[in-house]
């Protein structure tokens, strides 16, 4: 017998009951990440967010507040706002019996019904957390007041506050991406922490970034936990080269290298030199997992009317494509009665954190 730590369990993969204790103990009491606060720029833009099966609004005010609410009418219940986005007129108005509510939450109409039927001032919708970091937008549906965003990002075994040099909250939105996955929203994270993979399943990626040949993922000697690209190139894209301008404020070396951490429970953050991706995992269901990946760029290359992010959106979601292949994969194996667990080796450190991490926020109930 090795000396390997056991994976989690096939039943943490399928069982609905796991995925609904997942919900109480970790997604709805952790920062979740949501997207680019600046998806709505303007007073009474709105987008929802379905935080494994919570529906959640988030809106922008008329004092440019953004604030966060469970997508629900305080009236009968129905859905709030329908759809991904949209913006309001004036008041957000549910679809039903048209009872309004004011950007900051607040009941302001309730059509054909009598005065003094329903007191207005306590029927608001049902605030959530929510606050920004370098322009990425988070919600946290905790009951009680959660430690602070900022607190909470710099636990992660990444270290992704040392990213905060890179001036992500200037950058904006230049392509966007779903896809949707059918597998365990853990098989994604654990796939993504590990690069024993990288030589079989990514073939173009090791050829773009040789360390991940070998399944490590930190460059010897290195300290600020970037891979090089290979032969000194700029571009996280199949031939190595970019179009695009490397963003401002890099310094040599990390003008060509490329950074990537975990944003517990739900993040991927990956900075190459012409390119910030952000990935939101939403977990749907215990076998079904839906993935937004948001490519940001510099606003001066955007505003270029020659502006053209395919080489490196083709390369990231050619490498995405095989790891979400492999995911599905692994679902299936997890859940045949043959499987009760699987071994961490050495190369999988990183997998063995987010697990050890997992398995005390589910011990803590
Ligand atoms: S349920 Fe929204 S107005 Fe009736
Ligand atoms: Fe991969």
């Amino acid at each position: 017998m090795g000396t390997a730590q056991h994976t989690l369990s096939g039943t943490d993969y399928t069982d609905p009951n796991v995925f609904a204790r997942e919900r109480d103990t970790i997604l709805y009491r952790e920062w979740f990440y949501v997207a680019r606060a600046d998806t709505i720029a303007n007073a009474g833009q709105w987008l929802t967010v379905d935080i494994a099966g919570e529906s959640i609004l988030v809106i922008r005010g008329r004092d440019d507040r953004l604030r966060a609410f469970y997508n629900v009418c305080r009236h009968r219940g129905s859905l709030l706002c329908e759809g991904e986005s949209g913006q309001a007129k004036s008041t957000i108005r549910c679809n039903y019996h048209a009872w309004c509510y004011d950007y900051d939450g607040a009941l302001v109409a309730t059509p054909k019904v009598e005065e003094g039927e329903v007191d207005p001032s306590q029927l608001a919708l049902s605030p959530v957390h929510v606050d920004v970091w370098e322009g990425f937008l988070f919600v946290n549906l905790d009951r009680n007041k959660p430690r602070p965003l900022r607190d909470a990002i710099g636990e992660n075994y990444d270290e992704p506050l040392a990213f905060e040099r890179f001036n992500l909250g200037e950058l904006a939105i230049g392509a966007r991406t779903v896809n949707e996955v059918d597998a365990n929203w853990k098989i994604v994270i654990e796939n993504y922490n590990e690069c024993l993979h990288c030589s079989t399943v990514h073939p173009e990626l090791v050829e773009v970034m040789p360390l991940y040949r070998t399944g490590w993922v930190a460059e010897e000697g290195r300290t600020d936990g970037g891979t090089s690209l290979a032969d000194g190139g700029t571009g996280y894209t199949q031939d190595g080269r970019s179009r695009l301008a490397v963003l401002p404020g890099r310094t040599d070396i990390e003008a060509h290298s490329v950074y990537g951490g975990t944003l517990y429970p739900n993040m991927f953050l990956d900075l190459a030199p012409t390119v910030a991706i952000a990935t939101s995992i939403l977990p749907i269901s215990p076998t079904k997992t839906k993935i937004i990946t948001e490519y940001l760029f510099h606003p001066d290359e955007i505003a270029k009317p020659d502006f053209d992010p395919s080489d490196v959106v083709n390369f990231s979601e050619l490498v995405a494509s095989q790891d979400y292949m492999v995911c599905q994969w692994v679902q299936r194996g997890v859940s045949s009665r043959a499987f009760t667990h699987g071994y961490l080796a050495e190369k999988d450190k990183y997998v063995a954190e987010f697990n050890n991490r997992y398995r005390a926020d589910m011990a803590r109930g």
